[in-house]
């Protein structure tokens, strides 16, 4: 069994939310990727602010005093994804714990000839002592592949599996909606939701003794890190709302309430 609890890594690329989770002393990492990179950039400059990516990043990697940071490649074949990797790890690696996020097949469509360029770049980076995090798993053999070619974190994204598995069923759904863990339909390629995707990946890696971690991603809801814990996830990455949330509930608001009206002078006079 293992000793360590559960890592938590903030899934942001904004400076104040990194920040805080940090002063929290909660944080044990972070991950970006284009579209929080996106958001971030976009709120500097409805801000005013004149952003200077290099900068913002480093001030990221400074903030996160050297627990992992994961920086997402952008390009889509295996020299270009092996060339930006390089050079993303070689231009910050002074600054902190960076890791390189590679997707795990860089392809759009069936069509596409580059299926195996996310392996391959992998495979190439993990060689050079660059650690990876592989991102958009969806299946447990595309998290077996990423580990067998070397990435250091498979990124499963639950809360996309739940996604589909709600659209294909027809259901109405708000993207922070709780998915049962169990399931809810049959037709589901053995991979009942997110969280079970999560857990087939773990146990996979685990039976063989791998040191590649599992970090579970594209989690929305508190519910669903309670069960990235129970079946042991190594890492649940979390937007900045589901970390506050975690530590909201109702009964304590009201213990609260009632504990601080009961305080007697005696005892305040204690102190
Ligand atoms: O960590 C991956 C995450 O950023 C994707 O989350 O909610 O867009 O599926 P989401």
């Amino acid at each position: 069994m293992g000793k360590v609890l559960m890592k938590i890594f903030i899934d942001s690329a904004d400076l104040s939310e990194i920040k805080q989770a940090y002063e929290w002393g909660i944080a044990d990492g972070i991950t970006t990727n284009p579209s929080l990179m996106k958001k971030a950039v976009n709120k500097c400059k409805l801000d005013g602010e004149d952003i200077n990516l290099k900068g913002y990043i480093k001030e990221i990697l400074l903030i996160s005093k050297d627990t992992p940071v994961s920086l997402e490649v952008t390009e889509t074949t295996a020299q270009r994804m092996i060339e930006e990797g390089r050079k993303l790890y070689e231009m910050f690696k002074e600054f902190g714990n960076v890791n390189i996020k590679i997707p795990i097949n860089p392809s759009f469509e069936e069509n596409n000839l580059t299926h195996f360029d996310g392996i391959k770049a992998i495979k190439k980076l993990s060689e050079e002592n660059i650690p990876i995090n592989c991102t958009l798993i969806f299946t447990p053999e595309q998290a077996l592949l990423a580990a067998k070619a070397g990435a250091a974190f498979v990124s499963p994204f639950a809360g996309r599996v739940d996604d589909n598995l709600r659209k294909r069923s027809g259901m109405n759904f708000n993207k922070t909606d709780y998915f049962p863990m169990e399931g809810i339909s049959k037709n589901d390629n053995g991979i009942v939701s997110g969280i079970d995707l999560v857990k087939q990946c773990v146990q996979i890696l685990r039976q063989y003794n791998l040191k590649t971690e599992v970090l579970a991603a594209s989690l929305r809801n508190t519910r669903q890190v309670r069960e990235a814990a129970l079946i042991r996830a190594d890492i649940a990455t979390l937007p900045f709302d589901v970390i506050r949330n975690m530590l909201k509930h109702s009964q304590t608001f009201e213990g609260m309430k009632k504990f601080t009206a009961d305080v007697v002078e005696e005892y305040k006079n204690l102190l």
